[in-house]
């Protein structure tokens, strides 16, 4: 079977993205008409937020002028007509997931959430004292935290599989550090700070060989690229709706059915019992078990309405354009003098970090952003991804579909002109 890198990469080699009509996408996006500093905004932030379509915000809109009501509790009309777009929108995410069953879909506030719950969950459950969980080195601060909080707990250990200077894995010391004591794998599918595609079926397998779960954290991954959590065989993923154009506040984890239901509760409340007395509490079934109060309803809606905006534009028309578009920046932005990427992995999505030579990023940042350019400066949530390239913070612009060669142009000739003004 195809590995997900060759899945990515198999439309960028066969098609050229022709058909795909940006100018026509980018008129969904009310915000991108807008002029920041005078200066039309070209937002290259992606990777912190992507924008909303009108479709998302309308579906928000919908929830609260026609269908406001709880959800599963009620025998009104507006509480079912909530309750079928709530578990609708469920149903979509296993689609989009590709997972096998909507049972194995809990909604949480988002990947970090996702990431705590099995920390908090599976991992109270199963670590104990001396066991170990394996990491990378190019996590977000989401995928690393949570870890050493319920390490430091048990009493275990955590290992860190280290990158080589172009960003990527070393897949041979990732072999090294598994053993009978690893308890989990957690890795990013997509670096944020990097743009590095790691090979997580290739992990996955190196992984269940040992009988070691993996968690994949999707945050990056699911606005540029097909998931299938099932060819990928994974037992855990996390992806935050505010990244795929949906609204923030919501997002889904992914678990195997068999794992879910072994794991205990996360939080406790309405809505995650089946009965409930002072002498004995009887939790409900997966996945409201982990779904503890009054959900994330109107985001729900929103989410639910993100999945189909992308499911028409296709995710492999986006990673096709988002491919070229991605190599046409690079090209652009490498050529400038003093410039020095930060992450040439040889499988990358659309994130090109950097830093230009005497200019401190914050600078580069506040000047791109006088000419309406925003980019994101700083550690991006991943400090030792900066101590790796010895370097205290990069200059962070990321794509999506609706970015323009003509952005990229702007972006090239800002850089320019911090250096004229630094020089
Ligand atoms: C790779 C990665 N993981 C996790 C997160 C955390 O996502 P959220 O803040 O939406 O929970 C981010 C956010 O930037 C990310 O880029």
């Amino acid at each position: 079977m195809a590995t997900t890198q060759e899945t990515i990469q198999a439309p960028v080699r066969e098609t050229t993205p022709l058909a795909f009509d940006v100018k026509r996408l980018r008129e969904d996006f009310p915000i991108l008409k807008q002029k920041v500093h005078g200066k039309p905004l070209i937002y290259l932030d992606n990777a912190a937020t992507s924008q909303k379509p009108a479709q998302v915000i309308e579906a928000i809109l919908r929830f609260y002028t026609h269908d406001c009501s709880n959800v599963h509790r009620g025998v009104h009309l507006l509480s079912e007509r909530a309750t079928e777009t709530y578990e609708g929108t469920r149903t979509k995410i296993q689609r989009f997931l590709n997972a096998s069953d909507s049972r194995e879909i809990v909604f949480v506030r988002g990947t970090t959430e996702g990431i705590n719950l099995v920390a908090q969950t599976y991992g109270r459950q199963n670590f104990k004292l001396g066991d170990e969980v394996v990491i990378t080195g190019m996590e977000h601060h989401s995928n690393i935290v949570p870890w050493q909080i319920i390490c430091a707990e048990k009493g275990a250990f955590l290992h860190v599989v280290p990158i080589n200077d172009r960003g990527e894995l070393m897949l041979e010391e990732f072999e090294k550090l598994l053993n009978v004591r690893t308890r989990l794998v957690a890795v990013a599918h997509v670096s944020n700070a990097l743009g590095t595609i790691n090979p997580v079926r290739r992990i996955v397998e190196m992984a269940h060989a040992r009988g070691v779960p993996v968690l994949v954290d999707g945050a990056q991954a699911v606005p540029h690229m097909k998931v299938d959590v099932q060819e990928l065989g994974c037992d855990f993923y996390a992806f935050s709706g505010h990244k795929v154009f949906g609204p923030t506040g919501i997002g889904a984890l992914y678990g195997k059915a068999e794992l879910l239901e072994a794991m205990p509760p996360f939080q406790g409340g309405g809505d995650m019992i089946s009965s409930v007395t002072f002498e004995k509490t009887i939790y409900n079934v997966i996945p409201y078990k982990f779904e503890a109060g009054t959900p994330n309803i109107a985001d729900v809606y929103g989410l639910g309405a993100a999945l189909d905006y992308v499911g028409r534009i296709g995710l492999a028309n986006i990673a096709s354009y988002e491919h070229a578009l991605l190599s046409y920046a690079t090209e652009a932005i490498q050529q400038i003098p003093g410039v020095r990427i930060i992450g040439t992995a040889r499988e990358k999505a659309g994130v090109i970090s950097f830093v230009l030579e005497g200019v401190h990023a914050h600078d580069v940042g506040t000047v791109l952003d006088r000419e309406g350019i925003a980019v994101r400066t700083g550690h991006h949530c991943a400090q030792p991804v900066m101590d790796r390239f010895g370097v205290p913070a990069t200059v962070r612009a990321s794509l999506a579909f609706y970015n323009t060669k003509q952005e990229i142009n702007a972006l090239a000739a800002g850089i320019q002109r911090v250096k004229a003004l630094f020089g």
